[in-house]
């Protein structure tokens, strides 16, 4: 029988598709995804360390392992990501997790194959972290776990330095991948029936900055929105300080483009924002969502914001509270700041005590969401065009799928996986919709 490998994956896309890649490398070495961690025979762990309860699970996570390496010491367990570029989590991994057979960091992905023979040779840890990125490692096998939609890098690491986020030093610096390369992968996902493709970055704005050939992300959208049979294009994230009027235009032009933006503005008081090094204003922001607004009427924006950050006064809190309601958006994630060893704000004064945090966080939350309901009933009573992605996780006898604006919709009828139907909304609700096939 083939062996067995579970991969348990944290955080954000890009991690996601690390894992992706991680699949694909064991499934080219005569692995099979296994049903169950209990019975595998390689186990993984891609970590996040964004916030700190992400550090946490994986933590607990790790912790529950010793006992099946006990039971089996043949199993290999491996841990990867984010946190493992930080040495303090090295050290602790080192000195408390001592059954872990393979550590490696972010740049490290493609030595995988070969640090699963280390370990099947030596019982040591084995630890593969480098500091810093090497060149792009092209042609990685790749395991997607979806069929109609794919993810995509188009470049790797962060040069901004938000004071809050860990990225710019787990991930290292901006890179981007050749546009041919990009191309080529998105060309021969079309041509095997992939129908949406999530471009993804940690800033695709600046996409093509460090490239000799000087092309930006507004030309490579021009080039993907010509690829056959491809029919939808999606990206993220977008840092509003690079969002160009060029790139308004493209989204304005390319048809396959969605009806979508995910543009994370933190927080809406722009001394906040400077403190957080953002490096826009509040003004700015709602300019360039009225300029989206414009370009593509009925585009969904979706955001993230930060509560609690140090120094942020009732009079910032409200500043924030005012932005969502000029925004209006479709959706939103809402974030408990939280200090990340090794970053500027990790040093900064006038920490905010949780009781206001939550307070904050709970009031602005229940705004968010009963902005989203009211932007879902809108769409009740209209025909969408939605790509069906599979059976609804709620109800079975229902299929799910997303429009072009990104909103989820659980619908009755019969349907293909990468299908384009019509569905009549029927019922909005806050996070979804429900609706039945015309
Ligand atoms: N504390 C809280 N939220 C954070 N994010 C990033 N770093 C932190 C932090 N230290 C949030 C930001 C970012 C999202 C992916 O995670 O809102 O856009
Ligand atoms: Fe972090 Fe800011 Fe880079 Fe996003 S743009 S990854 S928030 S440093």
């Amino acid at each position: 029988m083939s062996k067995q490998y579970h991969i348990t994956t944290f955080g954000c896309q890009m991690n996601e598709h690390d894992s992706e890649k991680l699949a694909g490398m064991l499934e080219n070495m005569g692995y099979l995804e296994g049903d169950s961690i209990d019975t595998a025979d390689v186990i993984l762990l891609n970590t996040c360390s964004v916030r700190e309860n992400a550090d946490l699970r994986f933590f607990g996570n790790l912790g529950r392992l010793k006992h099946l390496k006990k039971e089996n010491p043949d199993l290999l367990i491996g841990v990867c990501g984010c946190m493992m570029q930080q040495p303090h989590i090295v050290e602790t991994i080192k000195k408390k997790y001592p059954f872990v057979d393979m550590v490696f960091g972010t740049h490290n992905l493609h030595d995988f194959p070969e640090m699963i023979t280390e370990s099947l040779c030596n019982r040591e840890m084995n630890i593969h972290v480098w500091n810093e990125h090497g060149e792009i490692v092209e042609n990685l096998p790749v395991k997607r776990k979806y069929n109609t939609k794919a993810f995509i890098n188009i470049m790797y690491g962060c040069n901004n330095f938000c004071t809050y986020c860990i990225v710019p030093y787990t991930r290292g610096r901006e890179r981007s991948r050749k546009p041919d390369d990009i191309l080529n992968e998105i060309r021969e996902l079309a041509e095997n029936g992939t129908k949406e493709v999530m471009l993804l970055g940690q800033n695709v704005n600046s996409y093509g900055k460090t490239l000799e050939k000087k092309v930006d992300f507004a030309d490579l959208l021009y080039e993907i929105n010509k690829i056959r049979n491809l029919e939808r294009i999606r990206f993220m994230t977008s840092h509003p300080k690079d969002l160009s009027d060029k790139l308004i235009e493209v989204i304005r032009d390319c048809k396959k483009i969605c009806d979508h933006i995910h543009l994370p503005v933190q927080s809406g008081s722009t001394r906040v924002l400077k403190l957080m090094n953002r490096q826009y204003t509040k003004e700015h922001y709602i300019e360039l969502i009225e300029k989206l607004r414009k370009a593509r009427k009925g585009i969904a924006i979706s955001t993230d914001i930060i509560v609690g950050f140090p120094g942020e006064t009732e009079e910032d809190f409200h500043e924030t509270m005012d932005l969502i309601r000029k925004v209006q958006y479709d959706s939103a994630f809402t974030f408990l700041y939280s200090p990340r060893k090794g970053t500027p704000a990790e040093k900064y004064e006038d920490l905010i005590d949780s009781q206001t945090k939550h307070k904050w966080f709970d009031l602005l939350v229940k705004e968010l969401n009963a902005i989203s309901y009211k932007k879902n009933l809108s769409y009740e009573g209209k025909i969408m065009d939605v790509l069906v992605e599979g059976k609804s996780k709620t109800d079975n006898t229902k299929f799910s799928g997303r429009t072009s604006t990104n909103k989820l919709v659980n619908f009755s009828g019969d349907a293909l996986e990468g299908d384009k139907v019509s569905v009549k909304i029927t019922k909005a609700k806050t996070f979804s919709l429900e609706g039945e096939i015309i």
